[in-house]
């Protein structure tokens, strides 16, 4: 059985390769290359894969889950320049995959083990990225 919670957050960031010139930054990222950030309003679904307890009814507790991603995700990432403020991506360039990677990681780090987890992150309404782990 698998449960989610939808939580969103606004960040800015800007997609560039310290080692690549302007012209090559441009050409692959585009406009999310563009020197001084832009902002996205991500929606993070995280999916938690588990059984029904008998005692509860509940895979896991919505309100507790909810609490975990306001502390440990919107109180870190929302309204942040995740280039300059998050030191999760000093090294990692703040990509989809990464801030997923980041944040499964962390929450994964929270959550009991007996469960399964999965985030995906939309970062607009058409793209979508989804880390499970592997
Ligand atoms: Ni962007």
């Amino acid at each position: 059985m698998k449960v989610c919670r939808r939580e969103t957050f606004n960040a800015a960031h800007r997609l560039f390769n310290a080692h690549w010139s302007d012209e090559k930054n441009m050409e692959v990222f585009g406009k999310c290359s563009n020197p001084n950030f832009h902002g996205h309003n991500y929606v993070l679904e995280t999916w938690i894969d588990g059984e029904i307890d008998e005692e509860t009814g509940y895979v896991i507790d919505l309100k507790k889950l909810k609490d975990l991603i306001r502390d440990e995700i919107s109180e870190r990432f929302d309204h942040r320049n995740l280039n300059l403020d998050c030191v999760e991506f000093e090294k990692l360039k703040p990509s989809a995959e990464n801030i997923a990677f980041v944040i499964w990681n962390i929450l994964r780090e929270k959550l009991d083990a007996k469960y399964g987890l999965s985030v995906r992150l939309w970062e607009t309404e058409n793209n979508v990225v989804e880390y499970s782990g592997q």
